[in-house]
Order: C-alpha cells, then sequence, then structure tokens
C-alpha cells in the first residue's frame, strides 16, 4: 500500500520559480543545437509552422497530462502511476519505463552537454587563433574521437548538475533556475541583437518565417513533431515530477501555454541567431549536427572580439543544457527517493553514478575504445543508435501511453478536477480531453510507424 500523500513535501516557493524552472527543464539542446539544424534540414519556414502547430496541440495537451498527474499524487512518475491505477502493476511498469527512460537519456545527453563546457574553455583560450577554417573544423572531430576527454567532461557536467540538485527544490533548482534561466535569456537577446546587423538577417528571416509547402514532406512533419516533443521535455515523468511540487491553486493550462510559449519563442530567436550569420557567410543551412560545433567557431573567428562572442555563445549552451540535466536527475532522485526509501543525497549519488557508468559508452563511441565492432554491426555508434532508440520509440510510446491513461483510465473527476484547479475555464476541459483521447495518440502512433521504419509515408505518397 502507498502511503497517504503527506504534507511535508517540498514545494515551489513561487509559480514563477516553478514556470522558470520547467521552462529551463524545456529550453536545452532541442532548441539550441537541434532545432536550428533540423529546420535547415528541412527547408525552414515549412517546418516552424509544424513546430508550432505540433507545440501547440500535442505538446501543451501532454504536457498538462503530466502535471495533472504529479500534482494530483504529489509523487513521482512510479507512485504516479501507481497510486491513480489502483495498484496495477503494468501502469506502475510504466512509471519504471520512464524512470530507466530518464536515466537512459541522462546518460547520453551529458556526453553532448560536457561538449559544451570543453567549449567554453577552448573559446577562453581564443583557440581559432591563427587556425584556418578547416582546422578550426577539425577541432570537433578531434574531441569527437578523444575518448578520455569525453567522459572526462561528462562526469563534470554530471557533477555540476549533482550540485545543483543537491541544495533541493528551492535551494536548489528553483534558486538556480533564477540565476540560470534569465542569464541564457540576456546573452541570447544580446547574440540576437548582434545578428540583426549583419547581411544575412532578412534571408534568415525569410527562411525561417515564410513557408514553402512544397518542402513540406510527411517525414519531416513527422520530425518536427517529434523535435517539439523532445524540447517539451515530455514522457519520461520530468514534468509530473515538477507539477508534484505544485500547490493545489494553481491553474496548469494557463501555466503550460506561458512555458511552451516561451521555449518556443527562445528555440525561433536561437533560430533567428545563428541563421544570418550562417547566410552572410555563404555557408549551407543544412549542416545538420556539427552546425553549432564546427560552423558557428568557424564564423565567430571572423567575427570581431571572437574570445567574447564564442564564450558567450557556449555558455549559453552550457546554461540551457544545465537546467536540462538538473530536471533529468531531480526526476530520478524523486523516484529513488519514494521508491527505495533513500536518503535524498544517498539518491543524488547513486543516480548520477549510475548516469555516470551508462554514459560510459556513449562518451567513448567516437573513439571506438570500447565496442569497436558496434558500429560495423549496428550501422552507427553506440551514441547514435541508444539516441535513435529512444527519440524513436520510447518517447512517443511513453507519450502515447501518458495520453491514454489520463484520457481514459485515471479517475474522470480527480482528472477534471486538476485540470480546472482555481480557474473557471471549464469550456477547455472539452477540447483538451478531445485533444488526449483521439488526435495525440492517433499521431504519436503515425510517430512511432514512421520514425521506427515500419512504414514510410514519404513512400506511399509518392506512389
Ligand atoms: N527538453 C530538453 C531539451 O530540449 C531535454 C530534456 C530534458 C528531455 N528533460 C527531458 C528530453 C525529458 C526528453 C525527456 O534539450
Amino acid at each position: 500500500m502507498s502511503k497517504p500523500i503527506e504534507h511535508l513535501r517540498e514545494h515551489w516557493g513561487s509559480r514563477f520559480g516553478f514556470m522558470l524552472a520547467a521552462a529551463g527543464s524545456a529550453i536545452g539542446l532541442g532548441s539550441l543545437w537541434k532545432f536550428p539544424y533540423v529546420a535547415g534540414d528541412h527547408g525552414g519556414g515549412a517546418f516552424v509552422l509544424v513546430y508550432l502547430l505540433a507545440t501547440l496541440f500535442i505538446c501543451v495537451p501532454l504536457f498538462i497530462c503530466e502535471l495533472v498527474m504529479g500534482r494530483a499524487t504529489q509523487r513521482g512518475a512510479v507512485e504516479a502511476f501507481s497510486i491513480l491505477s489502483r495498484q496495477s502493476q503494468n501502469w506502475k511498469g510504466m512509471g519504471w519505463l520512464a524512470l530507466t527512460s530518464t536515466l537512459v537519456v541522462y546518460s547520453y545527453y551529458a556526453v553532448v552537454s560536457g561538449w559544451t563546457l570543453n567549449y567554453v574553455i577552448l573559446s577562453l583560450s581564443n583557440f581559432t587563433a591563427g587556425k584556418s577554417p578547416e582546422e578550426i573544423r577539425a577541432v570537433f572531430d578531434l574531441l569527437l574521437k578523444a575518448g578520455g576527454m569525453n567522459l572526462f567532461w561528462q562526469f563534470g557536467f554530471l557533477l555540476l548538475t549533482a550540485a545543483v540538485v543537491w541544495g533541493g527544490v528551492r535551494k536548489g533548482i528553483e534558486h538556480w533556475a533564477k540565476i540560470l534561466t534569465p542569464a541564457l535569456l540576456a546573452i541570447l537577446i544580446a547574440l540576437f541583437f548582434y545578428a540583426i546587423t549583419m547581411p544575412g538577417f532578412h534571408e534568415a528571416l525569410r527562411f525561417l518565417l515564410i513557408p514553402d509547402f512544397s518542402k513540406v514532406t510527411p517525414s519531416g512533419i513527422l520530425s518536427a513533431v517529434g523535435l517539439s516533443f523532445f524540447t517539451a521535455s515530455l514522457g519520461f515523468g520530468i514534468i509530473l515530477t515538477y507539477g508534484s511540487y505544485l500547490r493545489p491553486d494553481e491553474n496548469l493550462p494557463s501555466m503550460t501555454v506561458a512555458i511552451l510559449g516561451s521555449t518556443l519563442g527562445i528555440a525561433l530567436i536561437a533560430a533567428l541567431t545563428i541563421f544570418p550569420i550562417v547566410f552572410s557567410f555563404g555557408f549551407s543551412p543544412s549542416e545538420g549536427p556539427g552546425l553549432v560545433f564546427k560552423v558557428l567557431p568557424v564564423l565567430f573567428s571572423q567575427l570581431p572580439a571572437p574570445l567574447l562572442i564564442s564564450t558567450l555563445f557556449f555558455l549559453l549552451l552550457v546554461f540551457t543544457a544545465l537546467t536540462s540535466t538538473v530536471s533529468l536527475l531531480e526526476n530520478m532522485t524523486a523516484n529513488c527517493i519514494e521508491q527505495f526509501q533513500w536518503s535524498r543525497k544517498k539518491s543524488i549519488v547513486l543516480s548520477t553514478l549510475a548516469a555516470f557508468m551508462l554514459g560510459v559508452p556513449s562518451a567513448l563511441a567516437g573513439s571506438g575504445q570500447l565496442f569497436p565492432s558496434w558500429q560495423p554491426i549496428y550501422n552507427a555508434d553506440f551514441f547514435a543508435t541508444i539516441s535513435t532508440l529512444w527519440d524513436r520509440w520510447f518517447l512517443p510510446l511513453s507519450g502515447l501511453l501518458i495520453s491514454i491513461f489520463v484520457g481514459y483510465v485515471m479517475d474522470r473527476q480527480l482528472r477534471d478536477k486538476e485540470f480546472l484547479g482555481s480557474s473557471k475555464a471549464s469550456y477547455l476541459l472539452p477540447g483538451w480531453l478531445f485533444l488526449i483521447r483521439y488526435v495525440v495518440p492517433i499521431v504519436l502512433i503515425l510517430l512511432i510507424l514512421e520514425g521506427t521504419n515500419l512504414v514510410s509515408f514519404d513512400a506511399l505518397i509518392h506512389n
């Protein structure tokens, strides 16, 4: 039997603090690293439009589902599924899936986050001085192959995250979110104003804001949905855990719209900062994942004050990754405390160690020091194999199960009461229910079918 909801659970100090922490979790490498290059790959404007629609009609309703579950139970995912399903072992298993997925994502997310830390140090040492563009680009390839360094930076990032989470919800997460999220915004806006002055700004504006519908493909649409989903931090009970620290009188729908609206705004500003630089120097917008780490340093080196601009930019990435890793670690910590009755500190130490150990093959993926035959067997390195597996299978699958759970399984009265909170906007309820019962599950099933190559909608349309 689970214990009654206790009143001792720590809560956010303020609504604003919660919103900054949740936005900090959402705004991460997904918006600043992935969004610009995936939008570039898929033709710009049309992708942005689909991303916007996906945020509104898929992510907003699901985000509310997680908040509803967390606040109703005041527990992390495993207990929340168990309590709300009246102790069904299958649904509790869904909670464990969410928790395991968090560990996996944390383990490889920390590797990429480690690169951002590495690039701050590189920038401070003015690493582009006297190098040709090829030499600057090659630094990233060198880093990928340097296994020991990847381990070092990954471990460093895990420690940084643990230090933030150590202080608890208010003194740790909320306190640091109040510093890091505004700092991130200030850096981004400063760089954005700089980008406005560049000759390529108008081209970037046109590229990102005017949709060219001939570029819309089913796979492009689904990758926009998938990315918006990843960016919103959905599926793994993270928002659920953050929601469990909320007080009963908060209005969930309006907070969700504010959080995801600002996340979308930041992703757009990030793209509008990066693309003017890309266009001004005649680079291709479809550079792929190296866009941020390979192309931008080349460009920074040709701008006035490369040391300052480059350091600021990579510091921005560190902050944004940190507020996201904090949410991943907090999700593991909260659930470990509840499941194993460990202390907070013990939960943090053991979760960090587990993420580090699981992250070792990801950190060593580029160097081939571990599992050298992984690449030839799976046709992708370890890092790419598990990140693709989780992005394509587990993320949409967890989202699907959450929408089904809240839409069909959870107690109706409790669900509706949590949705409404203190708000009188009961007219929103039928719309939300329609989305989570029909629209979200159908779109997520299509996403799973396409993402896992079970069906190719592009090929279906061309036939
Ligand atoms: N949303 C973050 C980003 O865009 C990453 C992230 C944090 C995440 N928590 C998550 C992704 C939970 C999936 C699930 O970078």
